[in-house]
């Protein structure tokens, strides 16, 4: 396929740099699911020009975008909390009380696979909507083997019922389920430990995620589940610094993590060990925004320390039900002050590295052919917009969506 006329956004920057890269009239040439060529038109080399056309006049075209850290799968809601929460409680209040993460484990726990995978695909529906290709979904709210099993098997069948590319977190160390209470380290031996070699024995996990909070679990507690995960020879993150600071985000960079998630009470130690080991910070501005939260990540120390930065939807039924990468964009814009630009590397370049993934997130060539084509003529006009989104088409894998 060869698409014309595009407003290209590569995501390369001048010299090895990143940016948004842009190439007016530009062509990309796709072969199979990859790209093979993109750049100027007037560059198109002549063994390209017979391939069959697609013009997109002038519209912007940037890669698929990529939402590294959803909670897609799930059952049941939480708006009743929502309701409580506007009412004075606080999220920390709830999930003490037995609410919170632990409402939706009781719900997620009745139902079946097939439930979970049928309540989990118009979620994904409006990510893709708005111009996801990848998107990474975790499991954590069945705190048993089983059900840990469960969801992982239904959030890889999302991707065998919708074109997107599915990247499977295992997340049992969410909570501590009741029948655990006060017994983290046997929860994490029995349960956490014993369905994460369960789920890799299944080929279910391509990463272990835990929540490091004083609701859940220290980085002592934390420490035997990371140990195995590297036995496994499986990268890890971690849900760090939401609520108060834990240290969560150097040990998680101490294990050569992926990501460290949220980062609202994030230390400077911590962000001098994020930027020491490479690890990505996920900025999650749709949790921010729901829990009315006041503490700001500590975007400028961020990006001074030259720590790259994502922005995720978080997509999730407490926290941040948020279904738009978009809007996350928007958020992290207006909320976190991250730059349009910072908020486009942080949904394609930087999400790719959250997931550990080198062959998408840019336009170049041998990358796969997963593009956004959008109703907009800047790439800015991502950001700008709240609410409507304004994609146009995707390619998924080197096909146009019906
Ligand atoms: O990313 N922080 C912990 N986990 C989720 C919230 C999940 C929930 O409240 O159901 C988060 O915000
Ligand atoms: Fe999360």
């Amino acid at each position: 396929m060869l698409l014309t006329h595009a407003t290209l956004a590569t995501m390369n920057g001048p010299m090895g740099t990143e940016g948004y890269g842009l190439i007016p009239d530009a062509a990309v040439v796709i072969e199979g699911d990859r790209i093979a060529w993109a750049g100027p038109m007037a560059e198109l080399p002549t063994a390209f020009r017979s391939l069959p056309e697609h013009d997109v006049a002038g519209r912007l075209v940037t890669p698929g975008l990529i939402d590294c850290h959803t909670h897609a799968v799930f059952a049941g809601h939480r708006a009743v909390e929502f309701e409580l929460r506007l009412q004075g409680a606080s999220y920390e209040e709830i999930a003490r009380a037995g609410g919170g993460i632990l409402s939706t484990v009781t719900a997620t726990r009745a139902a079946s696979e097939d439930d979970l995978l049928a309540r989990a695909l118009p979620r994904v529906d409006q990510l893709i909507a708005s111009g996801a290709t990848t998107i990474e979904v975790k499991s954590g709210y069945g705190l048993t083997v089983e059900d840990e099993l469960k969801m992982l098997r239904a959030a890889r069948r999302i991707g065998r019922s919708r074109p997107v590319t599915v990247r499977t977190t295992h997340l049992a160390a969410h909570a501590i389920p009741p029948e655990f209470k006060g017994r983290a380290t046997a929860y994490i031996a029995e349960v956490a430990i014993s369905s994460l070699r369960a789920a890799h024995a299944e080929g279910l996990v391509d990463a272990v995620d835990a929540f490091c909070e004083t609701i859940a679990f220290s980085t002592d507690d934390l420490a035997p589940l990371f140990a195995e995960a590297r036995a496994l020879g499986l990268p890890v993150k971690l849900h760090a610094e939401q609520l108060t600071d834990q240290g969560g985000a150097a040990f998680a960079a101490r294990h050569g993590a992926l990501s460290a998630d949220h980062l609202e009470y994030l230390s400077p130690e911590g962000v001098a060990a994020m930027a020491a080991a490479g690890t990505v910070a996920v900025i999650l501005p749709g949790a921010f925004y729901t829990l009315r939260e006041s503490q700001l990540p500590p975007i400028a120390a961020l990006r001074e320390a030259g720590v790259a930065m994502a922005v995720a939807t978080d997509l999730n039924p407490g926290s941040s039900p948020l279904a738009s990468l978009t809007l996350a964009m928007n958020m992290a814009c207006t909320l976190f002050r991250l730059t349009p630009e910072e908020a486009l590397l942080g949904t394609t370049v930087h999400a790719a590295r959250a997931l550990g993934l080198a062959d998408r997130g840019r336009i170049a060539p041998s990358l796969r052919a997963d593009l956004a084509i959008w109703d907009a003529d800047h790439p800015a006009e991502l950001s700008y917009r709240i609410g409507a989104t304004p994609l146009h088409s995707r390619i998924f894998g080197g096909s146009l969506d019906a």
